[in-house]
């Protein structure tokens, strides 16, 4: 898959981690930025990587802040955009096969790396169930007159 990284300056560590797992399961990483640890707005970044996602440009997204909160804030924001923060696997597992997430949001402050690495094998390798999920996703996005890839 071609999956999209960004993060803000609080989650630029946990980024390089993230990006090697990402990379080593077989995947084209498109990364988004930043990349130093000057202050910087996350909603820039999350807007960066869902623009990516909404477009079909990239078939997923990760996000990571300090805590993940406002990432996963301001990726929500977005129609096309099912952002998920996780903490623990089994989260990471039901946000793929129950909710198709697209997007994963970290907490680099809040996770350990190798927590982190975990999170996002499990967050890539597991399928969407479909079937009545499905519907239950069409009934909380208002995707009328908008246009996903999915
Ligand atoms: C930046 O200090 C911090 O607010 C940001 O990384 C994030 O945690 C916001 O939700």
């Amino acid at each position: 898959m071609k999956i999209a990284i960004g993060c803000d300056h609080g989650g630029i560590g946990l980024k390089a981690v993230v990006a090697a797992v990402i990379e080593e399961l077989g995947h084209t990483l498109v990364d988004q930025g930043c990349f130093s640890n000057d202050s910087v707005d996350y909603p820039d970044f999350a807007d960066k990587v869902c623009g990516l996602v909404e477009t079909g440009v990239c078939e997923r997204g990760v996000l990571i802040c300090g805590t993940g909160i406002g990432m996963s804030m301001a990726a929500n924001r977005r129609p096309c955009i099912r952002a998920a923060l996780v903490h623990e696997a089994y989260s990471a597992r039901m946000s793929r096969e129950h909710n198709d997430a697209n997007v994963l949001c970290l907490g680099a402050r809040v996770l350990g790396p190798g927590l982190a690495e975990d999170l996002v094998r499990v967050w890539l390798t597991t399928a969407f169930a479909g079937g009545r999920h499905q519907l239950r996703i069409a009934k909380f996005s208002d995707l009328e007159g908008v246009s996903c890839p999915f």
